[in-house]
Parts: C-alpha cells; sequence; structure tokens
C-alpha cells in the first residue's frame, strides 16, 4: 500500500537520478494537518465585476494575503479566477491571459480554482458557450499544471453568488489540503442552504455519522476523518469483520454495529442503534462495497447479484428507511461511494460498474427529496486509491494505473475521506445530487 517509487524520486539520488532518465517525479502532495495555513502563500483573485469584488473581500475576511493584481515574481499560494459574468465566448480571454501570466509563480501545491457560472441555467446559445467553455479551459488547464498543484472548479446555478455559503465551503476545500488528490473537476452550487461552520478544524461537532463498511479500508479511514472533524461516529460492517471494527471504533471513541447491510431491516437496525445510544442520526456514509470481477461472457448469476445487492440496492433500501424516519429531518446529510468504474467503465466489471453507475443515478433522484429537511445526498467516485484491494493488482498493472493521472500517483483513502467529510459537512449544504471524482484527473475513460 506504498508508493515506493515516489518516496524514491523526492530523496536526493533518486531525485537526480529520475530527473536525468526523464521520469515522473510525482512530488509528496500537500494534504490537511490541522492548524495548517488554508493556502501556502498569497491568493490573487483574477477577474472583474461584483461578483469577483466580494469573493476577494471575503477572502480578506479569512485573513488571506490576497492580491487583485499579480506582483511580478512573487510566488503564490493560489489563482482563484472569477469568470460569473461570462456572456460571450470572447468575455474569458482577458481574465484567463492574465492568470496565464501568473501560473509560472505559482508555488509547489498550489491551487488554481475557477469561479462561473453553470452552462444548464441559461438557454442563451453565446451564453452557455461562454460557460461551458471554461469546463474544457479548466479540465485543460489541471493537465498543465505540474508540482501538485491541483485546478477544479466551482459552477454556481441560478441565485447562487460567488459568496454563497456553499461556494465559499467548496472554495476552502479545493483551496486545503483536503482536496488534494482532487483535481480537474467540479462542484455545483444549487442553493444557498448550508453554513461555514463556527470552527473550521470542527465542521462535524455535534453531528452523529454512521459509516458502513467501516472495519478497514477507505471505510476506516473515513470514520477517523469524521472523528477528526469532532463528529460522534457508529461504525458498521459484517459480523465476520467484528474483531477489526472493534478497534476501529475503539480508535474514534465510537460505537460498532455488526450488521450485513444487505438485510431488509439494516436501515432500522441503523436508525435504532444511533437513536437509543447517541439520541439521533445526522449523517450516513455509504462505503461498504464488494467487486466480483468477471468479463461478462463468463459472468454468472452470484457474481452479478451479490454485487448490485451490496453495492446499490441496499443503499437503496437504507435510505427509504430513513427517509422514512422522524429522527433523519434535521439538515440530513448522505454520502455515497461510487467509483470512476461508474463512470469511464472499466474491463471485466460490468457488474460493479452497473452498481456504481447506479449510485450516481440514484444520489441525483434522492436530492429532491432530502431537500425538504434541508438535506443533502451527493457522492464520491475515487480512481485509483492505495487500498489492500489495488495491493493485490499485478505489479505493472498496478504501477501504470497509479501513474496515468495528472498527479502521477495514486491517492490515499484519507483523500477520499476528506471528499466525504466535505460533502458531509454544513458548508456543502447547497450542493447536492453531485458526483465528485477523487481521481487525481485520471488520464484515460471519462
Ligand atoms: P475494502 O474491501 O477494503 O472494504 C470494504 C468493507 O466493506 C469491508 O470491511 C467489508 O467487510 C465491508 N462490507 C462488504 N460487504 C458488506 C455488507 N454486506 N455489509 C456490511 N459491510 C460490508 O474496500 P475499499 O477499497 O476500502 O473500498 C471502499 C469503497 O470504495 C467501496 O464501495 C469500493 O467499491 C469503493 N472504491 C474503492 C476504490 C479503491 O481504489 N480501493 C476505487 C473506487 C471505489
Amino acid at each position: 500500500m506504498t508508493d515506493k517509487y515516489t518516496q524514491f524520486v523526492n530523496r536526493g539520488l533518486g531525485k537526480d537520478i529520475a530527473k536525468k532518465l526523464g521520469l515522473s517525479q510525482p512530488v509528496v502532495l500537500r494534504r490537511h494537518r490541522p492548524g495548517q495555513p488554508l493556502v501556502q502563500g498569497p491568493v490573487l483573485v483574477q477577474g472583474a465585476g461584483s461578483g469577483a469584488d466580494e469573493l476577494a473581500a471575503t477572502l480578506l475576511s479569512w485573513n488571506l494575503d490576497v492580491r487583485r493584481h499579480a506582483v511580478p515574481r512573487e510566488k503564490l499560494g493560489a489563482i482563484i479566477l472569477v469568470l460569473d459574468e461570462a456572456a460571450r465566448p470572447e468575455d474569458l480571454e482577458k481574465p484567463v491571459l492574465s492568470a496565464a501570466a501568473s501560473l509560472r509563480d505559482l508555488a509547489a501545491n498550489a491551487r488554481v480554482v475557477t469561479v462561473s457560472r453553470a452552462a444548464a441555467g441559461t438557454t442563451d446559445p453565446a451564453t452557455a458557450a461562454a460557460r461551458q467553455g471554461v469546463d474544457g479551459l479548466l479540465r485543460s488547464l489541471a493537465k498543465e499544471l505540474r508540482a501538485g498543484a491541483t485546478g477544479n472548479g466551482i459552477l454556481l446555478a441560478d441565485g447562487a453568488r460567488t459568496t454563497s455559503p456553499s461556494a465559499l465551503g467548496a472554495l476552502r476545500f479545493f483551496l486545503s489540503g483536503r482536496s488534494a488528490f482532487v483535481d480537474g473537476q467540479f462542484l455545483t452550487v444549487s442553493s444557498e442552504a448550508g453554513h461555514l461552520p463556527a470552527d473550521a478544524e470542527k465542521p462535524l461537532a455535534g453531528k452523529v455519522a454512521v459509516v458502513t463498511g467501516a472495519a478497514r479500508g477507505i471505510g476506516a479511514a473515513i470514520a477517523r476523518t469524521l472523528y477528526r472533524d469532532g463528529a460522534t461516529v457508529v461504525v458498521v460492517d459484517i459480523p465476520a469483520a467484528g474483531d477489526h471494527l472493534a478497534k476501529v471504533a475503539n480508535e474514534v471513541h465510537g460505537t460498532a454495529l455488526q450488521l450485513d447491510i444487505s438485510r431488509e431491516d439494516a436501515g432500522q437496525r441503523i436508525i435504532d442503534h444511533a437513536v437509543e445510544r447517541h439520541g439521533g442520526l445526522d449523517i450516513l456514509i455509504h462505503n461498504a462495497g464488494i467487486t466480483r470481477d468477471k468479463l461478462l461472457a463468463n459472468m454468472d448469476q452470484g457474481r452479478w447479484s451479490s454485487v448490485i445487492a451490496v453495492n446499490i440496492a441496499a443503499q437503496l433500501r437504507i435510505n427509504e428507511a430513513l427517509l422514512a424516519s422522524e429522527h433523519f429531518r434535521n439538515s440530513p446529510r448522505i454520502v455515497s461511494v461510487a467509483s470512476t468504474s461508474g463512470i469511464a467503465g472499466n474491463r471485466g466489471q460490468t457488474n460493479y460498474a452497473a452498481s456504481k453507475g447506479g449510485v450516481m443515478g440514484m444520489v441525483r433522484a434522492t436530492a429532491p427529496l432530502l431537500a425538504a429537511h434541508g438535506g443533502s445526498i451527493n457522492a464520491v467516485a475515487p480512481g485509483f486509491i492505495e487500498t489492500e484491494m489495488t495491493d493485490r493488482i499485478p505489479f505493472a498493472t498496478r504501477e501504470v494505473a497509479r501513474r496515468l493521472n495528472s498527479l502521477q500517483q495514486g491517492g490515499q483513502p484519507g483523500d477520499v475521506a476528506e471528499a466525504i467529510a466535505f460533502l458531509a459537512s454544513d458548508a456543502a449544504g447547497g450542493i447536492s445530487g453531485e458526483v465528485l471524482r477523487v481521481c487525481g484527473q485520471n488520464l484515460v475513460g471519462a
């Protein structure tokens, strides 16, 4: 589960050898540590108009070192490119080329964030062209950035402002080390719901969160991250994983619930446990998942049905129970773990990709149902993550898979957990029905 190559090329001799041979040189990514500054260096806000001015004023109130004009050769921690007023493709030129002049001044692990309007919000062809153009621009720029720097975008739906609570929440997430392995992605802010936490280090204080499949891997990392962020955590896994589950529960000072999530009564069991032990339920993370890979030509019924049962049918049934429960009504949040396989497809994974594509469809259709209670539901789609699962992939295949993204390395379970913790927080309350990829911007597939 360790990426020895990345460790090697970041040390003296390894660095020299990689440079001489022209080998890829993935950097050690800046990841969130409590107490760390949001960005490392001044933040340049490019773009004209009231949206850019208001955003720059808010960043100043966060005590960031904000620039409205570049200072030549000054190392920058971030560039924020505000394009919310772009009404024609030509309008992109001035702010984009101004930002371009500063790209060489970005520090290692810097951030570029675009803030623009969602193309779906207009019927005017020229405006739609300008807005959709930002999509292509940002995704291409993210592929050009180097040394751990990332590029991501915030899309404002009709009515949302550059300073809407979740626009600011998403901006903080993208600027911070919490989004280290999120690259070339967009989040759409669709409502004014949500608010920034009083304590930025404890955004989940007072919340009760349930994490399924938490005995190991990504699920255990999610439990640790939610606990770090202030939540009371219930960890769920199958009885056979009981020992590991108990260890994770102890570590996060939470409680363990041994439960097969594909059981008919799983939803009710989860609610009963959370209410009896912790007085309520605010957050559910659907992480438990299985793979039973086979080419479709060789697929048997057992492999197909078990993957669908655990990865999507169980989530649908549990959500139904939660939506019907009076205990899940206080700005409830659900985050589901999908996969880039469900977006781009993966050979040998028709069953898995059908289940993960299903998760994304489910999330989109469930969003309006949760909105009635001020709630939200989103999915996170991980790419190559360094876990026991990916450690079993043969060396050569694994080495290719983990390098084929803009950051030239695999992600850590904690990277997926950070994205989930953000989407489970009130800072993301105005973001719902979305899929956020945590894949370092995979170069192959969608
Ligand atoms: P893992 O196999 O290490 O952990 C999954 C956990 O879910 C295990 O503890 C298992 O006992 C539990 N589980 C399985 N069936 C269950 C059931 N019926 N009821 C309760 N618990 C159950 O997997 P990993 O790698 O941590 O993956 C977690 C999630 O992330 C899964 O949904 C997976 O599909 C997804 N994912 C993982 C990627 C990776 O690179 N590792 C990439 C993309 C998605």
